[in-house]
């Protein structure tokens, strides 16, 4: 399957799964109340609630949150992304066409580019707009007054916001990755609207390998459904659950081909680390994003990597993991390891 039917599907899967209601939302249970108090807060004071800044990796639920609370205001929402904001104009026509009281969701905020991004401080802080008219001398600034609006804005590099547009949003929330029995309660309302039997220790097991992370954990359901299918009676089974894995290549605690081949580089072609993140991405041939949002949260969660100011150092836990894991990893064995 390309990538890009891949992600299509996983976009429809995502659709279907993503919770209406903050019951089916699942764990954050901080966020969440912290939330709720801000827009409560604001509802009595008949204001727009403040801009709103979630981040955390990938897929634990930075989206679906902003639609909750943009449902729990009843107003508008709008929805873009900083790679898809390219220049000043395109950021005026969208503030500028806002009802008022609603909400605009920026997803991936951190890829604003600076110029557009200077453009957004006084949009924020006092809902103006300065436009330039004009080139060189002849230049004029024209301010427009914007209606009031509630930013949303999602990254999973908030290191990479620059320091004003962080201090313009009114309240920060970090998510965390999930525990198993919240993944495994995550997994339990998605089989209801896949319509999936299950049996056993089936989905106690996707938990597992979900990389605590509810997307993921989505998406290896709907991969096992697909097995139960194909080699079974369509009914879940521990048994089918482990087979599908084993045949995606994921281990019991989720690590991917992708993973082992990132711990398996730093091991044995960098003597363990530290290796930098560039040389890393050239060595495993992963794009250097992927490596920061995916995988490294996780191996990194697990023990298995460590960060230092001169990069990425493989642990003995991850060497471990990866001499049970592989026959093909025993000639590391060999290998003088920290
Ligand atoms: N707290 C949660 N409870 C239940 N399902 C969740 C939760 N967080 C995420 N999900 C599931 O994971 C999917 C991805 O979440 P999303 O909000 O798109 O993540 P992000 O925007 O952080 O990448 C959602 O469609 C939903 O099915
Ligand atoms: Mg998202």
């Amino acid at each position: 399957m390309s990538r890009e039917n891949y992600f299509t599907e996983e976009r429809v899967l995502d659709l279907t799964l993503r919770p209406k209601s903050w019951e089916n939302y699942v764990g954050q249970e901080k966020i969440k109340n912290n939330l709720k108090i801000i827009i409560e807060a604001a509802k009595q004071r008949k204001e727009s609630i403040e801009h709103l800044l979630f981040y955390g990796g990938s897929g634990l639920g930075k989206t679906t949150l902003a639609h909750l609370v943009a449902k729990e205001i009843k107003k508008e929402t709008k929805t873009t992304s900083g790679p898809a904001i390219e220049k000043p104009g395109d950021l005026a026509a969208i503030l500028t066409n806002l009802e008022p009281g609603s909400i605009l969701f920026i997803d991936e905020i951190h890829r604003l580019n600076r110029i557009t991004e200077e453009y957004l401080y006084p949009a924020m802080e006092s809902f103006k707009l300065n436009l330039i008219l004009g080139r060189g001398p002849m230049a004029k600034i024209m301010e427009m007054n914007l209606p009031f609006f509630t930013l949303i804005g999602a990254t999973t590099q908030p290191a990479l916001l620059s320091s004003p547009l962080r201090a313009r949003f009114g309240a920060s929330f970090g998510l965390d990755f999930y525990q198993i029995f919240e993944i495994e309660k995550i997994l339990e309302r998605s089989t209801k609207i896949l319509n999936v039997e299950t049996e056993g220790e089936s989905l106690k097991i996707i938990a597992k390998a979900s990389r605590f992370t509810p997307r993921v954990a989505n998406n290896l359901l709907k991969r096992v459904r697909d097995f139960a299918q194909v080699k079974g009676k369509g009914t879940i089974t521990p048994n089918i659950t482990k087979e599908a894995l084993l045949a995606l290549e994921i281990d019991e605690l989720g690590l991917t081909s992708q993973d082992r081949k990132i711990l398996e580089i730093i091991i044995k072609k960098f003597n363990g680390g530290p290796v930098g993140l560039q040389a890393l991405a050239a060595a495993t041939m992963e794009n250097e994003n992927s490596i920061l949002d995916i995988y490294e949260p996780y191996l990194m969660r697990l023990g298995f990597i460590e960060r230092n100011p001169k990069g990425r150092i493989a642990t003995k836990l991850a060497f471990q993991h990866l001499k049970t894991n592989s026959q093909k990893l025993f000639d590391f064995l060999n290998l003088e390891f920290r």
